[in-house]
């Protein structure tokens, strides 16, 4: 029985330490959470508090959601919603969940830490969105094998998205990635348009590459049986885009020469 707590105990442990992480100076949980949740935030991409109501509310649209209702942050919140940065929602309320308490995050309060209706709607916060259905821009993908390509391809894809795909093959098998097509905005530090790969059920830890322009990536082998991969372009000049196939392998295939696996 003692035993068996603690390793129930144990595993907790472990889950919490992979699944929390800090990331552009925000604390907060993976993305697969806010994913089944339905609910995202989302900050600017000139940084942290820069969006109006009226901005917050175009981002969450352009990216075919909408801002989160209270109710729908909070039922984010209890399975596990956690980020430390304040955000718009529905109605010009701004707020954040919290499910850990810490002192330097939402005043050793857990819940939806609210600070109301704000009257201003000029103030800058970041946003909380709401989209159950991301369809082709992300997901979270369970087959043995399948094509992820960039929203629209063959044709250019659009500005300003950004997609979360998050691939999870059964527990002992690693993920393969193999490009098939690459054409992503080029710039040397790739900062505009990108698809970045996270060796990770999220896109805090594990990184893998981030890449842009026309070279195709090597194949990638993930160490567990998660990868993540982001895709992300800005607001202008766009590009033919990505196509890439992903192969759960069974560990016993590994010592074997894995490109039997697309030939
Ligand atoms: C509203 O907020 C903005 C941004 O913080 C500020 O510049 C502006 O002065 C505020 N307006 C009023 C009426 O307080
Ligand atoms: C991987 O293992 C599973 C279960 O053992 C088996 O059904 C499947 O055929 C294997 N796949 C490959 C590609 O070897
Ligand atoms: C794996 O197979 C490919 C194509 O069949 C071949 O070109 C390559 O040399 C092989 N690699 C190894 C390490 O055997």
């Amino acid at each position: 029985m003692r035993l068996l707590a603690v390793l129930w105990t144990l595993s907790l442990l472990l889950k919490e330490a992979q699944a929390w992480g800090y990331r552009n100076g925000i604390f907060h949980n993976s993305i697969w959470l806010e994913q089944a949740a339905g609910v995202y935030h989302r900050e600017s991409r000139n940084g942290r508090y820069q969006l109006t109501y009226k901005e917050a509310k175009a981002m969450c649209k352009y990216e075919g959601g909408r801002m989160a209702t209270y109710e729908e942050l909070e039922a984010a919140r209890q399975i596990g919603f956690h980020v430390c940065a304040a955000g718009w929602f529905d109605h010009g309320r701004v707020g954040y969940p919290i499910v850990k308490a810490g002192a330097n995050c939402g005043f050793g309060k857990v819940g939806i830490i609210d600070y109301g209706y704000r009257i201003n709607k000029s103030e800058r916060w970041d946003v909380y969105c709401y989209n159950p259905t991301t369809k082709e821009c992300g997901g979270i993908l369970t087959d043995q094998q399948r094509f992820i390509q960039s929203p629209g391809f063959p044709d250019k894809y659009q500005d300003d998205q950004i997609c979360y795909w998050h691939i999870r093959a059964r527990f002992g098998q690693k993920i393969l990635l193999h490009f098939v097509e690459f054409d992503v905005e080029d710039d040397t530090a790739c900062l505009a348009d990108y698809l970045e790969v996270y060796d990770s059920y999220d896109d805090v830890s594990g990184f893998a590459g981030r890449f842009c322009g026309d070279y195709l990536p090597q194949d990638i082998i993930s160490t567990g049986n998660v990868m993540t991969l982001k895709f992300l372009s800005d607001a202008s000049v766009t590009a033919g885009g990505f196509q890439l196939q992903y192969f759960a392998m069974n560990a016993s295939a590994l010592s074997q020469n894995y490109t039997d696996y697309f030939h």
